[in-house]
């Protein structure tokens, strides 16, 4: 009995459960993070124990993390220098034993917490001599859309003092385990320590956040949080030390019960286009979660880490990013056909009888186009499209009531058959009928990007995909017009009395 195609694909939305697994909550911040337990139920459901499982565009390294620790393969690669370091940095809290961890941070407490207090209270001179006296990172120049021109020009003078002192009693550190531990500290540190940061009125300073998260820009704050300088640091180990001690304890579960314990993790920093080659068909399953056209300039904002992490990626290795717009101006159709080759990819890697997670939104239908037509070029028959909403890129954008932001996502889950799968274009799609009788199916309260997951899957379904052609906007006005209305706190689009009346 083949095991992969008897697999029922999973039908339904898992609710997120963001905060419960320290390992990834709260030890490092990154960009559009999935949710833990998703990826976690979809890696367990279409793979078995043993298995390779690929994520290409790994980010923070959940999808290759949680197949390690489910006795799989996780093979994580991503193009970005920092998402690489938090993806192996967590998953390098396997090594090691956790009392050495606590003893690197007690020594760096005794080493340099005292310094820190004194960087608080000095003038400027004194400042001047702690930058002297440890080394900072190289000054690079920031993306354009930043505020401040320069990367010194991110932080306080003390915030930068006191970063270089932790950075270079990170590297005294003699147990390599525990200085990569604290490494990743230093980092999850520079997210707090640094003029983006503010605090929202009436919320603790240290609840904060910052623009880089919330709008995706580095945006200085009209009135920066100035966090203390060595407790944030040792809040940020802390947090280090919990994820240890949890991975610790998921292996020795796994290793006294009858299956015993091999997980393995692997990271790559390739282009995806690229990985093929030099893995070859090995995937037994991929999930991942190609970046959404031009929403987030991953590279760009991890220009603070990677710089002073001392892995900024050269300019010819940053040309291959899949992103519209950022400061390489990438184009949309380039986008677009490196989307397309992007899945032609993932099914290069993928044995036949093997299963394809790709987690999409946009408003763009023709990106929807391009990952469904490639994928059946390559083999791949769509089983699956669940809308995991409520599962939002909750960006201030929309906290602030657009409703043209994302909010959820869908997860589109392919069975590679090994050969092309029939598909149709060009046939009609009556949008405003099609409109209709989904709204008749669908209940309240209803997220827009639920009702679009749902044309553009119909669209498809029907061969019609490609004159689908919808905006957000033209989508907004429609709901608008058959009477609908958006609210701006719930984020729900609402009927009114006309709106049902029409249905
Ligand atoms: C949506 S994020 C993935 C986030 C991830 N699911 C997580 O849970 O953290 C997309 C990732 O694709 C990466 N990326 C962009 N272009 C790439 C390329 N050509 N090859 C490999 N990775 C790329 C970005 O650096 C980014 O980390």
């Amino acid at each position: 009995m083949n095991f992969y195609r008897n697999v029922v694909a999973i039908q339904h939305p898992i609710s997120a459960e963001r905060q419960t697994a320290k390992r990834h909550y709260g030890v490092h911040p990154y960009f559009t993070r999935r949710p833990f337990n998703v990826v976690r139920d979809y890696i367990l459901h279409y793979s078995r124990p043993g298995d390779r499982v690929i994520d290409p565009f790994g980010g923070s390294g959940v999808t290759a993390i949680e197949a390690f620790l489910e006795n799989r393969i996780g093979v994580h690669n991503d193009l970005n220098p920092l998402a690489n370091f938090i993806a192996s940095g967590i998953a390098g809290l396997a090594k090691g034993n956790l009392s050495d961890y606590r003893d690197a941070l007690a020594a760096m407490e005794s080493a340099c917490s005292g310094i820190l207090f004194e960087i608080e209270k000095s003038g400027d001179d004194e400042l001047d001599r702690y930058q002297k006296q440890f080394r900072l990172p190289k000054n690079v120049v920031l993306p354009a859309n930043s505020d401040v021109t320069l990367l010194y020009d991110l932080f306080e003078p003390k915030q930068l003092a006191a970063l270089a002192v932790i950075r270079e009693q990170v590297a005294r550190i003699s147990n390599k385990y525990a200085r990569n531990a604290m490494l990743l500290a230093f980092s999850a540190t520079l997210a707090k320590l640094n003029r983006t940061f503010l605090s929202a009125e009436g919320r603790l300073a240290s609840r904060g956040g910052s623009s880089i998260f919330s709008i995706y820009r580095y945006k200085v704050a009209k009135k920066p949080v100035r966090l203390p300088l060595w407790p944030t640091f040792r809040e940020r180990a802390m947090n280090v030390l919990a994820a240890k001690a949890e991975v610790d304890q998921t292996i020795e579960h796994k290793r006294q019960s009858s299956a015993g314990w091999h997980g393995e993790f692997h990271a790559y920093d390739r282009d995806v286009l690229e990985l093929p080659q030099v893995l070859g068909r090995t995937a037994d399953y991929i999930f991942t979660d190609p970046p959404y056209g031009g929403h987030i300039a991953y590279l760009d904002l991890s220009t603070m880490w990677n710089a002073w992490l001392g892995i900024l990626p050269t300019p010819s290795r940053a040309k291959h990013e899949i992103i519209v717009g950022g400061d390489r101006k990438h184009a949309d159709q380039a986008y677009t056909e490196r989307l397309g080759s992007s899945i032609r990819a993932c099914l290069d890697l993928l044995k036949p009888d093997r299963w394809l997670s790709v987690v999409f939104q946009h408003w763009n239908t023709s990106y929807f186009q391009t990952i469904l037509t490639s994928a059946a070029d390559s083999g791949a028959d769509l089983r699956a499209a669940v809308p995991q909403v409520g599962d939002p890129i909750w960006s201030m954008h929309k906290k602030k009531g657009s409703a043209s932001v994302l909010a959820g996502e869908l997860i589109l889950s392919f069975f590679n058959t090994g050969r092309a799968v029939k598909y149709e274009l060009g046939q009609k799609f009556d949008l405003e009928s099609e409109l209709y009788q989904l709204l008749r199916e669908m209940h309240e309260p209803l997220y827009g990007e639920a009702l679009f997951n749902r044309i553009v899957l119909r669209a498809w379904h029907k061969g019609a995909i490609n004159s689908l052609g919808i905006s957000k906007s033209d989508f907004a006005q429609m709901l608008l017009d058959m009477g609908w209305q958006y609210d701006q706190r719930s984020h729900f689009w609402v009927t009114t009395h006309r709106a049902r009346r029409l249905i």
